[in-house]
């Protein structure tokens, strides 16, 4: 039998996101973050395209993003407390890692591959943070796809998008298991 790293198994199993608002400062330092980077770039990547690339907000710049966010919001016509809780939820964040989708040109590569890399390394990050010991949660929201805040907020070129914000802090609550596929309804088994 091969090795089994029961650790690595066990987290797997029993991961857990921690819902963004319930994270409070102080968030991991430059050091843990680069470790959570680490794993997030450790992605299964086809052709070596590194199709993403991250931005990691703290302190002021999460400040200026919520300002941003809820200009854009309000030019939007969204109700006040739509407004609210998208700017809260970078005001709030102790910090994030936005992890934008960075499709290249490539002949070999389609882009939906490149997209899905870009998702595996939203969840990588996830888990790093969370094996790390660290309360993250990955939230998208309009803010992820509206092109003039895009640009405005995180200076994104046209071709791309954040596929996810992963926002950073410490625990405060350890949420109740949520509901998990049934195994058997999502999968074949063929073995003829
Ligand atoms: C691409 C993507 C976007 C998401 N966006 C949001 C969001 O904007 N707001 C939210 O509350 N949850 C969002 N979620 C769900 C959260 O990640 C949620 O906390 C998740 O269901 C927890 O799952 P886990 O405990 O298996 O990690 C999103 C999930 C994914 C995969």
């Amino acid at each position: 039998m091969p090795e089994r790293n029961s650790a690595a198994v066990d987290f797997l199993l029993t991961r857990r996101s921690r819902p963004a608002k319930t994270l409070i400062a102080p968030a991991p330092d430059r050091a843990v973050i680069e470790v959570i980077l680490q794993a997030g770039a450790r992605t299964p990547d086809h052709g070596c395209l590194e199709p993403w690339r991250f931005i990691v907000l703290q302190g002021a710049a999460l400040q200026r993003v919520a300002e941003q966010v809820g200009t854009r919001a309000n030019a939007l016509g969204k109700p006040v407390e739509q407004v609210e809780k998208a700017c809260n939820s970078f005001a709030n964040a102790p910090a994030s890692i936005v992890v934008v989708s960075s499709p290249k040109v490539s002949e070999k590569v389609p882009e939906i591959e490149q997209t899905l890399s870009a998702g595996a390394v939203c969840l990588s990050v996830l888990n790093g943070a969370l094996a790390s010991g660290w309360g993250a949660n990955w939230i998208t929201g309009w803010m992820a796809f509206d092109r003039p805040l895009l640009q405005s907020a995180f200076n994104l070129q046209a071709n791309e998008f954040v596929a996810g914000f992963v926002h950073l802090g410490t625990e405060t609550v350890t949420p109740q298991e949520r509901k998990r596929p049934v195994l058997d309804t999502i999968t074949s088994w063929i073995d003829e």
